[in-house]
């Protein structure tokens, strides 16, 4: 397997970062997570917008995002990616440095790492049948919005969920249900579809606004909302979004039932278009 690592393409054996790396001590970076289907990154766009936005909010001066796509191609290429689906992987983090909490002074160039992986999606009986998903305090920082590697809280409550046999953990802060640890929320009401407004508190997910596009574009009522614990409960339907998530359905959530346990009309209707839509995407 070949990484791109800091300018050069190489096997990931012999990559190597320094220790003193900041995302390393500190976890001071950002990345993205894009699926490629037969070569073609999907949303690139607005992956790279996105990371954009997070290394402005961080402050690291990359200087050409931009030149990320042909690296990302090139690696599905080296990597002999390019018959079906893939996950490039990529890390942007402030460089290397001794340790003191303050940016170097003067600054380091900035770590870029990227990595393409044969990519399968979910096991068809997961789809099928539906997720199990566990509710957990969200005790993330107040800046959810960035696509940070900070992401201790959200691999602890990956790990709980996992434990309980749950396929993702829903983090609810003041009662509101906000999001999974890897993916966006959503439920359906009386055939309305709702998800937390964009915000400090979520990661505003490039899957979660394509949905939202194609609920618009097929007449589904769309509510940006919060949605709290007991309503969650209640709904017709949950489902998660994200790159790695598509558009999944939950049936349970904390062990209740949701609905009648099995996945929804609206969210197999959304999944089917939001497939669609990225198969367009890749032979466009
Ligand atoms: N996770 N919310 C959180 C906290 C996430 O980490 C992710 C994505 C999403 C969905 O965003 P998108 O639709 O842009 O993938 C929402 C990626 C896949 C990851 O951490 O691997």
């Amino acid at each position: 397997m070949l990484v791109y690592l800091n300018g050069d393409v190489l096997p990931l054996a012999q990559a190597r970062i320094s220790p003193e790396d900041r995302a390393f001590l500190f976890a001071d970076g950002v990345y993205e997570a894009v699926v490629a289907r037969r070569g073609r990154l999907l949303f690139w766009d607005e992956h790279e917008r996105r990371l954009r936005a997070g290394l402005g909010a961080l402050r690291i001066d990359l200087h050409e995002p931009a030149a990320l796509r042909g690296v990302a191609e090139d690696l599905l290429r080296r990597n002999q990616l390019l018959g079906g689906d893939a996950l490039v992987y990529l890390q942007v983090s402030r460089g290397a440095a001794p340790r003191l909490h303050a940016f170097p002074n003067p600054p380091v160039p900035p770590t870029v790492y990227m990595t393409a992986r044969a990519w399968a999606g979910h096991p068809p009986v997961l789809v099928a049948g539906g997720a199990s998903t566990l509710t957990v305090a969200d005790n993330r920082w107040a800046r959810c919005d960035v696509k940070s590697t900070s992401l201790l809280a959200n691999v602890l409550a990956q790990q709980q969920a996992k434990e309980v046999g749950a396929h993702e953990a829903i983090f609810v802060r003041d009662g509101i249900a906000l999001e999974g640890s890897h993916s966006n929320l959503f439920a359906v009401r009386g055939g309305e579809v709702w998800t937390y407004p964009a915000c400090n508190y979520i990661l505003d997910g490039i899957t979660r606004v394509v949905v939202l596009e194609l609920a618009a574009a097929m007449g589904i009522p769309v509510r940006l909302a919060a949605v709290p614990l007991a309503d969650l409960y209640a709904a017709d339907e949950v489902f998660l979004t994200g790159t790695t998530t598509e558009v999944l359905p939950v049936v349970a959530v904390d062990g209740r039932r949701i609905g009648d346990g099995l996945p929804g009309p609206v969210t197999t209707k959304l999944r089917e278009a939001y497939l669609l839509q990225v198969e367009e995407r890749a032979c466009a």
